[in-house]
């Protein structure tokens, strides 16, 4: 069956500027690093990949490496971009990054421009793309000059291959010379991309403010904690879930301490009228800080969920208070 977008596509999403540009981007974005590899069903991803663009999610973050194995979520996603998507390609924005191992050898990995460039050359090839939109640096490389890493993103833009480019995982001081590097060749740093949920508040101490100094706009990946802030685990682990059987997720890091605290937040989310991953959502939105939360999913409800969540964003001082105690605790 040939895909028609739905015609409500854009009624309930929120879209939100990146920092000092542009583009807007949704305030729920969705993330391929699980479930859209070689070893899930592909209706399954294709399933997702169209719910989630009904429901007005019009960002797309894919990596070099996504699979497993490595490759095969660009590849998945280029399979699905060609018997669906395409005629919408003008209404979304699609990234990929490089920076973690791809291939053997001294040019497969870290950030130098040999890497870089053949990277979202292969990249493109795999997705059917001529160009990304957003084109990141995945982690900071201590051995490489950030001068030849921005050099690389520069020449990227540059070359027609993206159109904006990002950081991910920089602390804020390299972040911050990385953006005036960008900023002197004359191609701005449109994003951030780094770890944050409650869980995970490292860039609660600097991040946010050089990001927000710089213009520079900001989505927050793994917002559940890759689905320890849901009610996922709060009977156990399910054999389909991400903590049975992804390295990224052990079960050890399922502590009573954490499921104690999951299990409070779980009780306030219904208080609040909505489910623990909602709740976790719109935490990260609050203020103005995060441009868009970067979701995953391993099936349609939890895109829907996650939209669901536009519903109910709004803390009282006394919510914001009572969650960290819960985090204290
Ligand atoms: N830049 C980087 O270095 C980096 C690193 C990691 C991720 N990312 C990006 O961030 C994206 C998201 O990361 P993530 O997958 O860790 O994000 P996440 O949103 O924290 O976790 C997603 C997982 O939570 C569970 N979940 C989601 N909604 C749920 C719901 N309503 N109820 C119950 N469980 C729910 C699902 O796990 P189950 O499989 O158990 O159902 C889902 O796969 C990635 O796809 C990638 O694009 C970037």
């Amino acid at each position: 069956m040939s895909y028609l977008a739905s015609p409500k596509r854009y009624q309930s999403m929120e879209y939100r500027r990146c920092g000092h540009s542009g583009l807007q981007l949704p305030a729920i974005s969705l993330g391929l690093w699980h479930n859209f590899g070689d070893t899930t069903l592909f209706d399954n991803s294709r399933d997702m990949l169209l719910c989630a663009f009904d429901l007005g999610i019009t960002h797309f973050d894919l990596a070099n490496n996504y699979g497993p194995p490595p490759g095969s979520a660009e590849t998945n996603f280029g399979r699905i971009l060609q018997q669906d998507l395409m005629p919408y390609r003008d209404e979304m924005v699609i990234s990929s990054k490089a920076g973690y191992t791809m291939w053997e050898g001294p040019y497969g990995d870290w950030g130098s421009k040999k890497y870089l460039i053949a990277s979202l050359n292969q990249s493109l090839k795999r997705m059917g793309l001529d160009y990304v939109d957003i084109f990141y640096h995945h982690r900071p490389d201590p051995n490489t000059p950030l001068e030849e890493t921005m050099g690389a993103l520069d020449l990227i833009v540059r070359q027609g291959k993206a159109l904006y480019v990002g950081l991910s995982n920089y602390p804020a001081e390299t972040a911050r010379q990385a953006i005036k590097i960008l900023r002197d060749l004359g191609t701005p740093c449109l994003i951030h991309q780094p770890k944050y949920s409650m869980f995970e508040r490292w860039v609660e101490g600097g991040l946010l403010d050089v990001l927000q100094d710089e213009g520079v706009g900001s989505i927050a990946f793994s917002p559940l904690a890759g689905g320890l802030l849901t009610d996922r685990y709060l009977h156990g682990i399910p054999p389909d879930s991400r903590a049975a059987h992804s390295k990224f997720l052990k079960p050890e890091a399922i502590t009573e301490q954490k499921l104690g605290q999951i299990k409070k937040l779980n009780d306030m989310a219904l208080a609040r009228g909505q489910k623990l991953s909602q709740m976790a959502l719109a935490w990260v939105l609050r203020g103005d800080r995060i441009t868009s939360v970067l979701i995953g999913a391993s099936r349609t409800s939890q895109i829907e969920d996650a939209v669901g969540m536009l519903e109910n964003r709004h803390f009282s001082a006394e919510e914001i208070s009572a969650i960290e105690r819960i985090l204290a605790s």
